[in-house]
C-alpha cells in the first residue's frame, strides 16, 4: 500500500478541504496526546492525515506543543511524507508578506531540546541532520507553489526562537546579521523528529510580517497580519492540493532510512512495516 502523507497545519490552517471519506482519529502516544485529533481520508487518491499543531481554535502556544506526540501519532498512522505549513516573519528586505519560503536549513535558538527527540531513557540515537529538509519534498512543493502562482523563495534558513513573545529589535537585528531568512517558533522540532521518525519532510513557510527590524515600515497592525494569514492559508491549501499527486507512493528516499546511518544503541527502533 502507498505510504500515507501527513500535513501539519500552522496558525490559521485548522482543516484541509476535499477529503473523501474523512475520519477523526484520537491517537495515544508514549509522549502524551497530540495537539488534536488527527483527521484523515483520501485526497487525490492518497491517504492523508492532517494535524493542526496549535489545536483547532488555536489553543496551544509554541512552547506547549507536544511535538513528540504529534510526530509519533503521524508515524503510527503510516505517514512517511510530511508537509509542514508554518507562519513566519521575514528577516530579508526582498521577502515580503504573502511570499512563500521553502527553507533548506534551520538554526536552533530554542531551549527545551529534550522534547525534540524520541530517544533517551536508555535508547541512544544520533541522526544526521546536516541537510534537515527532504530535497525531494521541497522540490515537489516548489513546483506546486510556482504552479499556483506563489512568489517562491527556494531555500533559506529558518531560525527557531522559543516565543511566545516576539523578538526584541536587538534579537531581530542579530538574526539578520547572522544571515537568517525567516523566523518562527515551531518548525525545527518537527524537522528533527521527522528525521528520527524516517519521515521525508519539507516546510511551506508563509510570511505574515517583517518581524520588528524594519523600522521605516508602518507599524504592523493585527488586521494586516490577519489578512496576510488568510491569504497565505488559501494559497497553502492550493499548493498542498497540487503537491499531493506528485508525492511518490513508496517510501524509498534516503530520509526513509535515516536510522540506518545513525549512531544507535540498540540498533532497531521503528518496527518493520
Ligand atoms: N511567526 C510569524 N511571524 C513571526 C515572527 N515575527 N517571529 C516569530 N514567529 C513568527
Amino acid at each position: 500500500m502507498a505510504a500515507a502523507i501527513g500535513i501539519i497545519g500552522g496558525s490559521g490552517l485548522y482543516e484541509i478541504d476535499g477529503f473523501e471519506k474523512s475520519e477523526e482519529r484520537q491517537v495515544e502516544t508514549p509522549f502524551g496526546n497530540p495537539s488534536d485529533v488527527l483527521v484523515g481520508g483520501m485526497l487525490a487518491g492518497r491517504e492523508v492525515w492532517f494535524l493542526p499543531r496549535h489545536g483547532r481554535g488555536h489553543r496551544i502556544l509554541p512552547h506547549e506543543i507536544r511535538h513528540q506526540a504529534n510526530l509519533w501519532a503521524l508515524r503510527s498512522l503510516g505517514v512517511r511524507f510530511l508537509i509542514c505549513v508554518t507562519a513566519v516573519g521575514s528577516l530579508k528586505e526582498a521577502y515580503h508578506p504573502r511570499h512563500v519560503v521553502l527553507p533548506d536549513q534551520f538554526f536552533d535558538r530554542t531551549s527545551r531540546r529534550e522534547h525534540h527527540t524520541f530517544f533517551g531513557g536508555g535508547i541512544v540515537g544520533h541522526v544526521s541532520f546536516a541537510e534537515p529538509v527532504s530535497a525531494g519534498m521541497r522540490g515537489i512543493l516548489r513546483e506546486a507553489a510556482v504552479a499556483e502562482g506563489g512568489v517562491v523563495h527556494d531555500g533559506g534558513t529558518y531560525v527557531n526562537m522559543d516565543g511566545p513573545a516576539f523578538s526584541t529589535r536587538a534579537e531581530s537585528e542579530a538574526n539578520r546579521q547572522l544571515g537568517f531568512d525567516v523566523i518562527g517558533m515551531t518548525n525545527l522540532p518537527e524537522a528533527k523528529l521527522a528525521r528520527e521518525a524516517e519521515i521525508a519532510m519539507a516546510t511551506l513557510a508563509m510570511i505574515t510580517d517583517f518581524d520588528c527590524w524594519k523600522v521605516e515600515e508602518e507599524p504592523v497592525t493585527a488586521e494586516a497580519v490577519i489578512a496576510h494569514l488568510h491569504a497565505n492559508v488559501a494559497l497553502a491549501k492550493r499548493i498542498i492540493a497540487a503537491a499531493i499527486p506528485a508525492i511518490p507512493a513508496e517510501a524509498e528516499w534516503p530520509e526513509h532510512r535515516a536510522l540506518d546511518g545513525a549512531i544507535m544503541t540498540p540498533r532497531e527502533f521503528w518496527p518493520e512495516e
